[in-house]
């Protein structure tokens, strides 16, 4: 099992009042799964994915990923897990506007400690796979926003993650570039990649083979197989 996560609690302290992102959410996915995490705004599904993600850690509940308990490792182990087995594409690209399409792929590598030798390989390897090799020296600002998207998922996938999450990876694009990237998220499927994908979209949550609704930061008891 790559993800088991039990009981997981969220609390953002904010000025007088807290807020309870998550209360109690069990979340599991096996190796090659692609999973959907759907439900309304506010109802905790990026909580869940930056946690997922060890971008956040929870306020309390369990967490093991790929074997290692995420709630005490140390930070040092935590920058290496995040560098090496996860990529995170998320809504608005985030991708650096004076950095070249190439450099922004190349950017994980630099909190990599995977071996520079295969580097320029995979770099070129994941360009190619989103389609962007005439593109190589372009800077965002020259890019489509699908095109940018492009970029997210390339540097997500040049270091071979063993886990993909998604936030809302098709919210800020037409319905038809949007297509564009989830048929590239269920081709990384079939190659094996395990994926977890944010939506509240029902049409985008149907690439997956799973999905797990969340509502003021519990999972919904019918999770919906599609
Ligand atoms: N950094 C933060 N500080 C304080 N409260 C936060 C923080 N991040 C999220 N929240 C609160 O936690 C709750 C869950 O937020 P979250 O972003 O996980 O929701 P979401 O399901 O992703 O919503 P959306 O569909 O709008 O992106 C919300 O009530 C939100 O206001
Ligand atoms: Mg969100």
């Amino acid at each position: 099992m790559l993800i088991e996560a039990k009981d997981l609690f969220k609390r953002y302290p904010t000025g007088r009042v807290s807020v309870d992102a998550l209360k109690g959410i069990d979340f599991f996915a096996d190796e090659g799964e692609f999973v959907a995490v759907m439900g309304p705004s506010g109802s905790g599904k990026s909580t869940l994915l930056y946690i997922l993600g060890c971008l956040e850690l929870p306020t309390s509940g369990f967490y093991r990923f790929d074997g290692m308990d995420v709630l005490t490792a140390s930070d040092n182990a935590l920058s290496q897990i995040r560098a090496d087995a996860i990529g995170f594409i998320f809504q608005t690209f985030n991708l650096v506007s004076t950095l070249t399409l190439y450099e922004n792929v190349e950017l994980p590598f630099y909190y990599s400690r995977k071996p520079e030798k295969a580097k320029p390989q995979r770099i070129a390897e994941a360009i190619e796979r989103v389609g962007l090799k005439d593109r190589i020296r372009h800077r965002p600002s020259e890019l489509s926003g699908g095109e940018m998207q492009r970029v997210a998922i390339a540097r997500a996938l040049a270091v071979r993650p063993k886990l993909i999450l998604a936030d809302e990876p098709t919210g800020n694009l037409d319905s038809k570039t949007g297509k564009e990237i989830l048929g590239l998220f269920s081709e990384m499927h079939s190659e094996g990649a395990t994926i977890v994908m944010v939506t509240h979209d029902i049409a985008v949550a149907h690439y997956a083979n799973r999905t797990v609704s969340l509502k003021d930061g519990k999972i919904e008891p019918v999770s919906v197989e599609v």
